[in-house]
């Protein structure tokens, strides 16, 4: 061709990567890989083999092997033993071994890109470009981390041996999230690769090897889901972090219940990207690109959904149209191809299926006109438009290059239909009023908002699901602390079983009982109400004379009090110096009345007045306390190695319910509700079954002191029962639970539904009047989640 018709035509000429070195390195193995163990290759107890391909050419690239249970079983006890030295060998230690596999990463850097390439079909552009300088990045940031872990975390311990199950999109990115923050602090890891994409997860084992890292501190276990399932269920693991797909995500859930294991879950997401009139078009066309056709729309994260404000959509539809005329699908190591394969049949199907039901459902679709290469799974960009918000395609994830277009008229549309969908991943805003794009970044339930630009990632900046896109961060400091735990946990005593409580009784009266100086009601919505069953049930000094009685609630009163606490929703946006106000006014109420609520503590539990004042007091100073805090537990705002600032904003949960402990019943009450509260939730608290009366007197402290109707709600009555129906219950977003170490499964369990955020106590008793264990930052950030919104700079 010559100059003047390259000229003319514009047209791309090939330009490959050489695959060389990647398949020598294959071939180094003879084709078939082992497991990794305790820093060395090991062969399967079996003789499975799993077979991974290209998938832009189908050529066969190598055999993995099928873990199964003694695989898992030698790689979980290799990481136990590992443990003790690896955490003992303190942050500094752990910070030169991060830091060489930082350096090891930069300088194998093309052979891992090409490598990743082949195994998963994405573009080389993008793992040359993005993934592996993104890994790298990942572990000097958190060698970074090491190093500090000492001064800055001194009260934490490593979680222990942490059990990782990572996807086949971004397979050594995942990697790279998911080791090196274990790492750093002083965990040992057995991985488990999608068994699609295990290659870059073992070429990494050669480099930890290269780094001189300590035998068993990573341990690799190749395999499909049944080695997944196996690693879950391990009794020796203490964490379990997974990142793939909801459905998966929920099994886990369901498999680790009352085991006590950690657990964090990066799941699916439908996530929105919302275009205002006045966004820069041409640069929205290209962030287009980038949310839905980077890594063929096999992103978690991927900006799935085109809200465009109804004015500009015709333009933006159709500039839309005419890039993607110009997109290339096709061989993933050719350096200007801008799409590449799809990772295996099953997800090439997968979204040809979703594709063809959005067509049979209504909706248009548009394709480019040129055909993909037919040597491979490659599918073309897809762009749907006159499509419906109940429509299938609107709600699942396709997890494939297709997007789908809605319009909408107003910026309150916008959020609505934004958060129209059970997951809450990720979100674009587009606009050029930045004011218009900061008002309506918090108002996105998801944890990342990317102003102006899309598919933004960081080690510093963490990243992470608000609801069925699951909980945890990764990156940030609040990603070290899903691999921490308090060091005096361990030190913590069985709370035992609970002590039979009298049945409930109709009306008092009926049974001839003696007069009680009270009935004390529940309080739903700012005001008391009779429990909806109207019983109530007595409640016994420990020689067992009743010192009151206090309503049994039922499930139609933990409803009543859900939906008052959604009608609540102004609390979570009030200003942080109005909530610290309300909760100074809660506690001076609180002191006011210290004579009475002490009397009734002392008349309920028999202890005697010297520590019925403590409690008080210690009720009253924490209310204090998270008064203080309200306007104090600040978000950050990170710098990425891009033009851009990053403000990571302390979000509240949203509704929680809050089972609160028996010991210290009032100030274990006021230990959850208050940190709650003072973040902006709004709660259902459950108080002490046997000793309620302290919480329910605790009304008219509210009553007093200006909270608004329905961000305090407390539901006496039996606690197990009263407590399922909140975990079950679909618009609650959180649970804390304190009680007996059946109903930490029971929590964990019945959570699946929703994923809630759940905080249990696995049978153990906290002291609640020792203020490192009962008050402070670990409440503080249980009680929020972290939404990091990216705002780029510069002209
Ligand atoms: P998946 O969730 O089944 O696989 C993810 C990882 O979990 C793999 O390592 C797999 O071997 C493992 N796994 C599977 N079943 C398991 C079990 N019962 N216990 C423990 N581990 C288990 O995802 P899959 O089937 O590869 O993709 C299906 C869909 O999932 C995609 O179409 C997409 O919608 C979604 N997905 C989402 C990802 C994300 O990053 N959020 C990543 C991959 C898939």
């Amino acid at each position: 061709m010559s100059v003047a018709e390259i000229f003319d035509s514009m047209d791309y000429g090939p330009a490959p990567e050489a695959a060389t070195q990647a398949r020598q390195w294959i071939d180094r193995y003879g084709g078939r890989f082992w497991h990794f163990i305790g820093g060395q290759w090991v062969k399967p107890a079996e003789d499975g083999w799993l077979t991974t391909t290209n998938p832009a050419n189908g050529e066969k690239l190598g055999e993995i092997a099928q873990g199964g249970q003694a695989d898992v079983d030698a790689a979980v006890a290799a990481a136990r033993s590992a443990q003790p030295a690896w955490a003992g060998l303190g942050g500094h230690g752990r910070a030169r071994h991060l830091y060489a596999l930082a350096r090891l990463v930069q300088k194998h850097a093309r052979l891992l890109a090409v490598l990743e390439s082949m195994d998963n079909g994405k573009p080389i552009r993008e793992t040359r470009d993005i993934d592996v300088p993104l890994v790298a990045r990942h572990f000097y940031h958190h060698a970074g981390w090491a190093q500090l872990i000492d001064s800055e975390m001194s009260d934490h311990v490593p979680v222990g041996v942490a059990g990782q199950i990572i996807p086949w999109n971004f397979p050594l990115l995942m990697l790279a999230w998911k080791v090196a923050p274990a790492l750093a602090t002083g965990n040992t890891v057995v991985l488990k690769p999608a068994e699609f994409t295990s290659l870059t997860a073992l070429l990494f084992c050669d480099l930890c090897r290269q780094a001189g890292l300590p035998d068993g501190v990573l341990n690799v276990v190749t395999g499909d889901g049944s080695t997944g399932e196996i690693l879950v269920a391990h009794p020796d693991v203490d964490k379990i972090a997974f990142t793939g797909s909801t459905d998966v995500g929920r099994l886990i859930r369901a498999a680790t219940a009352g085991s006590g294991k950690e657990l964090t879950l990066e799941l699916g997401g439908k996530s929105p990207f919302i275009v205002f009139d006045d966004a820069d078009l041409d640069s929205t066309v290209e962030g287009v690109v980038d949310a839905i056709w980077f890594n063929q729309g096999q992103a978690c994260c991927a900006g799935s959904r085109l809200l465009v404000q109804e004015g500009v959509a015709g333009r933006l539809i159709e500039k839309l149209k005419a890039r993607m005329e110009t997109l290339r699908v096709g061989d993933p190591l050719d350096k200007s191809i801008d799409i590449g394969a799809i990772v295996a049949p099953v997800q090439l199907e997968r979204i040809d299926q979703l594709v063809k039901q959005g067509v049979e459902e209504g909706a248009e679709l548009f394709q480019p006109s040129w055909a993909c290469p037919a040597d491979g799974l490659f599918y073309p960009p897809s762009l749907f438009t006159n499509v419906a918000p109940a429509a299938t395609i609107a709600s699942e994830e396709i997890f494939g290059p297709v997007l789908v277009a809605m319009t909408f008229r107003t910026p309150a549309e916008a959020v609505a239909l934004a958060n129209n969908t059970r997951y809450g991943l990720a979100a674009s805003v587009w606009s050029e009023n930045i004011n218009l794009a900061l008002d309506i970044a918090p108002k996105l339930k998801c944890g990342v908002v990317w102003v102006n630009s899309t598919n933004m990632f960081d080690a510093a900046c963490g990243f992470g699901g608000y609801r069925e896109s699951g909980f945890g961060r990764e990156g940030g400091k609040e990603g070290i602390f899903a691999y921490l735990k308090p060091a005096w946990e361990s030190g913590l005593a069985d709370i035992g079983d609970p002590a039979p409580l009298p049945t409930p009784m109709p009306p008092q009266g009926d049974l001839g009982l003696p007069p009680v100086d009270r009935t004390v009601k529940m309080y739903i919505g700012g005001a008391q109400k009779r429990p909806d069953g109207n019983y109530n049930r007595p409640v016994l000094s420990p020689d067992g004379d009743i010192v009151g009685e206090a309503g049994e609630g039922n499930r139609k009163d933990i409803r009543d009090a859900v939906e008052a606490a959604r009608k609540a929703a102004g609390w979570a946006t009030a200003a942080a110096h109005l909530r610290a106000q309300i909760l100074f006014y809660v506690a001076e109420n609180l002191d006011a009345r210290a004579a009475e609520i002490r009397d009734r503590l002392m008349a309920m539990t028999g202890v005697r007045k010297a520590r019925a004042t403590k409690e008080v007091t210690a009720a009253v100073s924490r209310l204090f306390a998270y008064a203080a805090w309200a306007d104090k537990f600040d978000g950050a705002v990170h710098s990425p190695p891009v033009r851009d600032v990053t403000i990571a904003m302390n979000e509240p949960v949203g509704v929680m319910g809050l089972v609160c402990p028996d010991e210290a019943p009032l100030l274990g009450f006021v230990s959850l509700v208050a940190p709650a509260v003072a973040m902006g939730n709004r709660v259902i608290a459950v108080p002490s079954e046997p000793y309620p009366l302290s919480a329910t007197d605790f009304y008219q402290v509210l009553d007093t002191s200006d909270v608004p109707a329905g961000v305090v709600n407390i539901v006496t009555g039996e606690k197990q029962a009263l407590a399922k129906t909140l975990y079950e219950h679909e618009a609650v977003d959180g649970i804390w639970y304190h009680g007996p170490a059946a109903g930490s499964g029971m929590v964990e369990a019945a959570s699946v539904g929703n994923l809630k955020q759940t905080w249990v106590n696995n049978g153990k008793c906290r002291d609640w009047h020792d203020r490192r264990q009962a008050e402070g930052r670990e409440f503080l950030r249980r009680a929020t989640q972290v939404k990091n919104v990216w705002v780029p700079y510069g002209e």
